[in-house]
């Protein structure tokens, strides 16, 4: 371990760090969400993004994108969950962002970061990146709309091509009224290729007074050292690490490197093929555990053989007996 590394631990006995699971659509659904969160260490979590068009959803598509909601806005643990809103046009934006707090969202965070072209062709995600008055709009609205000690945050990318509006997008998120931003440290270009640019946040972290939150490939506790140093806050968010290490936060903040044994993540996959279960087609069910074992696959040599058995495993009884 480097000095700055060394230097950087020992702040962290100082100061609080915060850890919030990552808003992760079509896998961070609310099972995941709960089980992950259930592993302990972190502050609270973000919904799959909502995508807000031009009105006011009725309470039924919050309660089911978000079920939390119905849990006094926590998860089965206790996390709190933010709920994040994804969209352009700003009546509805903060209509959306008021009745999701008033049914019990930890704050609303808003989606500046979404690469998906379908979402980006109507203006929403990441395209906005081009446009940083319409980041402030977006965000002035929601925060106007809400009550002074709701937590309004914004998640974005460091650009949509390239980083050039990359800190006016930052400047105009804060002086929107937002009270934290976290950044995933690539463009929409860079998707999700390794490396995360850590060292852009930096730049972002010196040039705003809100906190600023980390994201991007903390996927070990020494990850989470060497992205401290390089960005310069010790608030991160944890997204796929999560996902494939669900310990990941409690680590971090116990700062023990030591991995959890496989028996203690096998019991989760039994908990989320049964929780899943009900409100699934079986053919979606089997895709949801698939799609977890192949996550944990890559960081666990248990879950190769568990993949290798249940790959192309279509029968649900057979599925039952393994899970
Ligand atoms: C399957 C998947 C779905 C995602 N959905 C969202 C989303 O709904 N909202 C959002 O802001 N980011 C979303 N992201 C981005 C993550 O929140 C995070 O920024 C990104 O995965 C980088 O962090 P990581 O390396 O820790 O996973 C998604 C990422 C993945 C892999």
């Amino acid at each position: 371990m480097d000095v700055r590394i060394l230097f950087t631990s020992f702040l962290l006995v100082l100061t609080h760090m915060r850890i919030v699971l990552a808003p992760m659509e079509g896998l961070a659904d609310v099972h995941l969400r709960r089980l992950i969160t259930a592993q302990g260490g972190f502050d609270w979590t973000v919904s799959e993004f909502v995508r807000v068009v031009d009105r006011l959803y009725p309470d039924k598509v919050l309660y089911g994108m978000c079920p939390e909601l119905k849990n006094g806005g926590r998860t089965d643990s206790g996390t709190p969950m933010r709920v994040q809103l994804l969209g352009s046009d700003t009546e509805a934006m903060a209509a959306n962002a008021v009745r999701a707090v008033e049914l019990g969202s930890y704050g609303i965070d808003i989606n500046f970061g979404c690469p998906s072209r379908t979402v980006n062709r109507r203006h929403g995600g990441a395209i906005m990146l081009c446009a940083p008055d319409s980041v402030y709009r977006v965000v002035s609205a929601v925060r106007a709309a809400l009550p002074a000690n709701v937590v309004v945050s914004a998640k974005m990318r460091l650009g949509f091509d390239d980083t050039l509006l990359m800190l006016e997008n930052a400047a105009a998120i804060e002086a929107a009224g937002a009270t934290e931003l976290t950044v995933h440290a690539r463009t929409r270009r860079q998707g999700y290729a390794p490396p995360a640019h850590w060292h852009e946040l930096a730049r972002i972290r010196e040039h705003i007074r809100i906190p600023l939150i980390a994201n991007g490939d903390i996927c070990s506790v020494e990850d989470y050292h060497r992205c401290v140093a390089a960005a310069g806050t010790v608030d991160v968010m944890l997204g796929r690490g999560a996902v494939r290490m669900p310990s990941l936060a409690r680590q971090i903040r116990d700062n023990c490197a030591l991995e959890s044994p496989w028996a203690s993540i096998e019991p989760l996959l039994g908990d989320f093929w049964r929780q899943i279960g009900p409100g699934l087609p079986p053919r979606d069910r089997i895709g949801r555990i698939r799609q977890w074992v192949n996550y944990l696959r890559q960081r666990h040599p248990e879950a190769e053989v568990l993949w290798q058995i249940i790959r192309q495993e279509a029968d649900i009884q057979r599925l039952d007996a393994v899970f």
